[in-house]
């Protein structure tokens, strides 16, 4: 970046003679590669034709700030490199969408000479971590943090570390989160960690993606998308691409997981409500006893959920399937009674919650975000409510020890974690990905650490 010229988008602005005098010095010195642009890697080539050591290659490169053009005028860029006398060709493009990528790995896997392909930018990040995938020679890696030479580059710890950089090949499957934003998202470690666990080949990383279609119409093979997580905005709009939705997923209308069955047909699941509500089941196992085989705990239960927002819907109809008596109660009265009248339970507001106890040992789960970090001191329903619970469970993971959880324990019930809900969903989405049963000791020990 230092030593890149001005005109191809670095930092050098010295004379043009002296900075390739420099780079054949490191020639001469014992330089393995050296790297030169395209415009003068002509010259520069025939200048040192004839005095290359044997083990010296010449990466000529081409960078693009602005786009990616077509295939067919990246695949004449390449021509042009190859004809500059390169050793190695070097592209570098700028990703305006996550799709542009496919025309850089459609280039290398075609290309007959080595060749490196990057696609600048966060949504480009996927060129840099398949490049072993689609036979590209290197990749980029800062060395830390911040310290990057083009926008967009991982850390070499995150590209080792994070992504199992070195076990992608050919054939490797290629798994991730699909939002925006999503670079924030801990499953690529989750995952990651767990496929390199069993030895599975398999990687999981970041889709920043902007449209869900173009996104699964472009990478629509059986290895790449092999199955996607999928986050906020993406959990209804996705819906439309999918061949086939869970029942109860369509039912509530969202979507957090995604499978390419062996005929390249998509099958869409909602594990949210099957980690909350087996989280409960196993609550209540532990309160009650076992019930009879293929009998829920929850069946027969007066289940209410606070909350009418996606996670509400995963719950009241996870609950409804479950054979409770569901009510539902939301600040916005409408979209409680919408909620309930869908699952055949009861609507009412926050407030008269406060004062309903028909019976004792009921079930309660919080899915509003009242008590959520910052407002830890907030609480959706007041102490005195809560004697008449058997099990409060609260969907909020941040804090993990919220107002309620603790004035429910404090009132004699047993407490369920927002973040059963969160790791469970992911046991489920591991399962559907891979066919095997999630490795839940390392799961819980991640999500620990790295919470
Ligand atoms: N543990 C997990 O794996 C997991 C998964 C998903 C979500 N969650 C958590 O669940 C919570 C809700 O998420 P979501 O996706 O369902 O959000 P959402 O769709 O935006 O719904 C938010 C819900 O909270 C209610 N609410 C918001 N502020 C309120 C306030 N000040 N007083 C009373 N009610 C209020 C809303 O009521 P109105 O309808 O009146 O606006 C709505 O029912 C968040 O804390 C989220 O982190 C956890």
């Amino acid at each position: 970046m230092l030593f890149r010229p001005s005109w191809e988008g670095g930092q050098y602005e010295g004379d043009e003679t002296k900075r390739q005098d420099a780079l054949r010095l490191a020639m001469q010195l014992g330089a393995n590669y050296i790297d030169i642009e395209l415009e003068v890697a002509h010259d520069f080539n025939s200048s040192i034709s004839g005095s290359k050591p044997d083990n010296f290659k010449v990466i000529v490169s081409s960078h693009n700030f602005h786009n990616t053009p077509s295939a067919e005028a990246i695949a004449n860029l390449v021509a042009r490199i190859q004809a500059s006398g390169a050793d190695i060709v070097s592209i570098a493009t700028t990703a305006l969408d996550i799709t542009d990528c496919a025309r850089i790995f459609q280039i290398m896997v075609h290309s007959q000479v080595p060749i490196i392909g990057i696609v600048m930018g966060e949504r480009g990040l996927i060129s840099r971590l398949l490049s072993p995938k689609f036979g590209g020679y290197l990749t980029y890696g800062a060395l830390e943090q911040g310290a990057i030479s083009a926008p967009g580059q991982p850390t070499a710890k995150d590209l080792l570390d994070l992504y199992n950089f070195r076990l992608i090949r050919p054939d490797t499957k290629v798994y991730g989160i699909i939002g925006k934003p999503v670079g924030h998202s801990k499953s690529p470690l989750l995952f990651n960690a767990s496929f390199k666990s069993v030895g599975l080949n398999a990687v999981y990383m970041h889709f920043l993606v902007d449209d869900v279609e173009k996104f699964f119409n472009t990478y629509s093979s059986i290895d790449f998308a092999s199955g996607c997580s999928c986050t906020i905005p993406h959990k209804e709009v996705a819906l439309k691409c999918m061949n086939e939705i869970d029942p109860i997923a369509k039912k509530i209308g969202a979507i957090n997981n995604i499978v390419r069955r062996p005929d390249g047909t998509l099958m869409a699941y909602n594990t949210d409500y099957i980690g909350a509500i087996s989280a409960i089941e196993d609550g209540l196992r532990e309160l009650n006893g076992a019930v009879p085989a293929g009998t829920s705990p929850l069946s027969g239960k007066l289940f209410v959920v606070l909350g009418a927002g996606g996670a509400g819907k995963s719950l009241a109809y996870g609950g409804a399937q479950k054979g409770a008596r569901v009510v539902v109660a939301n600040r916005t009265f409408e979209r409680a009674k919408e909620l309930a009248d869908k699952v055949g339970g009861q609507a009412m507001t926050l407030a008269e919650v406060e004062h309903f106890h028909p019976e004792e040992g009921m079930v309660l789960a919080n899915t509003t975000s009242v008590g959520m970090k910052p407002n830890f001191d907030a609480t959706p329903l007041a102490k005195h409510a809560l004697k008449h619970y058997c099990l409060v469970f609260d969907a909020i993971y941040t804090p993990k020890d919220t107002r309620l959880l603790r004035e429910a324990r404090e009132s004699g019930a047993v407490i369920v974690y927002g973040t059963e809900m969160l790791i469970r969903q992911g046991f489920e989405q591991y399962k559907n990905f891979t066919g095997l049963p999630a490795p839940e000791e390392l799961f819980r020990q991640l999500m620990e650490k790295h919470a």
